[in-house]
């Protein structure tokens, strides 16, 4: 058992506060600002100039995408950059989305990411996301209002076994088109109808709603798990753990002579490229305008880029206690063994030797424990921002996150003990000195 428990389930609780409070990618935004705010962090607008030489913290954020950072003391000499998502996989309304189909009031949904299908099955289901509303007094006459209903609006239930004599032994065959469409209400003139339901609970008249990024989330709040409670059982694990993880090592961090930046990219799920994806340039032109208002013009922001660092933090793949033999016998991940160091040799994880340094010297710093992930030869493995953020900044980056399991499940699972360890070796590696090693 690691020391001071207290203090480690406190994170882990804090950690599960952030879950709950954060159903789509903009409520991890708004989560994110919201506890930046309270540390004294200042938002900047995207489409405003910035004020030259103003001290402490500040962040930018445009619909499910957060970029954060602390001042350096003076002129700063590199970056030190920690990069999350705020996207999970999840099942997402059309744009017409009304259906009905034998007698009942169906909504019509599409797959977004790598979901595992079967976890939103026989769950009570809310629905979150961000309306655009028409309001004449708003930019472009029309505005971005978040919503949220955790009443469990939603069902897909699974069919009978009775139906379905060799599901167990077949395994359960999903359509994504035919199966997967939530109940809502009974068919008929009193058919809820998405629009003016949308419109009623944000207040609108149906005619104001002019689309919306809907989503649905499991109403089943998170919980710590386990007869020791050492387990933490939630949604979207992947990958808010490491945006909470982010966040308050930023808010804890202490001001140096390098900039300290967090980018929370929404987008990662379905590849990362677009307008706010970490495959896109918006973090690039983000950091060009900080390295302006710390005095530095183009050519010493690309220096500055020369020497810089990042951290992709992500979820990594535990060793699963029944299926061990999906995993690499020599590279066993344990859920609370600390975090995980992931490599592949055909950089669809950004880390090398040499890349992986700074950020092994705050484990050591800290007493953390680390692991190393290799997925299986004949497995293919996954990727992350890791490598896409590497390769537009050209900076070496190291691609870390924590062991958990169940990944893209509606339900996930990782160590209780885990999240604390990660707030504190990414805080130490946001204060340590000295840019990356020369390559
Ligand atoms: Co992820």
């Amino acid at each position: 058992m690691p020391p001071d428990h207290a203090a480690i389930e406190a994170v882990a609780l804090d950690l599960c506060s952030f879950i709950a409070a954060s159903p789509s990618p903009f409520h991890a935004v708004a989560t994110a600002a919201a506890r930046l705010d309270l540390a004294g962090f200042g938002e900047l607008a995207l489409g405003e100039e910035w004020p030259a030489f103003a001290p402490g913290g500040w962040y930018v954020r445009r619909g499910g995408t957060l970029v954060a950072w602390r001042r350096p003391i003076g002129r700063p000499r590199h970056y030190r950059i920690i990069g999350a998502h705020t996207d999970s996989p999840n099942l997402r309304v059309k744009p017409r989305p009304d259906h009905v189909n034998g007698g009942v009031a169906q909504l019509g949904v599409e797959v977004y990411g790598g979901v595992l299908l079967n976890s939103w099955l026989d769950r009570d289901l809310g629905v979150s996301g961000r309306v655009a509303q028409r309001d004449p007094t708003a930019p472009g006459g029309v505005r971005g209002v978040l919503f949220r209903v955790d009443e469990p609006v939603l069902r897909i239930p699974q069919l009978a076994i009775h139906l379905d004599r060799e599901v167990n032994d077949r395994g359960l065959v999903l359509n994504r088109q035919q199966h997967l469409v939530p109940m809502w209400g009974a068919a008929g003139p009193d058919a809820p109808a998405f629009r003016s339901w949308l419109a009623e609970v944000i207040g609108a008249r149906p005619a104001d709603v002019l689309g919306w990024d809907a989503m649905l989330h499991d109403t089943a709040p998170p919980a710590l798990v386990g007869a020791r409670r050492e387990y933490l059982s939630a949604p979207r694990i992947d990958n808010l753990l490491s945006c909470h993880a982010a966040i308050d090592a930023l808010r804890a961090a202490e001001p140096q002579d390098h900039i300290g930046v967090v980018a929370l990219f929404d987008h990662e799920e379905v590849g990362s490229t677009s307008d706010v994806g970490a495959d896109g340039a918006l973090l690039a032109s983000v950091l060009e305008r900080i390295s302006a208002t710390c005095g530095l013009d183009r050519a010493a922001h690309l220096a500055a880029l020369t020497s810089s660092h990042l951290v992709s933090s992500d979820g990594a793949h535990a060793t699963h206690p029944n299926y061990p033999e999906r995993h690499d016998p020599d590279h066993r991940i344990e859920l609370n063994g600390g975090p995980v160091f992931k490599v592949n040799a055909s950089m669809r994880y950004a880390t090398d030797a040499l890349s992986a340094a700074p950020l092994l010297a705050a484990c050591e710093a800290t007493d953390t424990p680390v692991q190393w992930f290799v997925s299986r030869g004949d497995i293919a493995c996954g990727s992350t921002i890791g490598p896409l953020a590497a390769a537009h900044l050209a900076v070496p980056t190291v691609d870390v996150g924590v062991a958990q399991l169940a990944m893209h499940s509606a339900r996930e699972m990782c160590g209780a003990h885990d999240p604390a360890r990660h707030v504190e070796m990414l805080t130490a590696y946001l204060n340590g000195t000295g840019g990356a090693p020369d390559r």
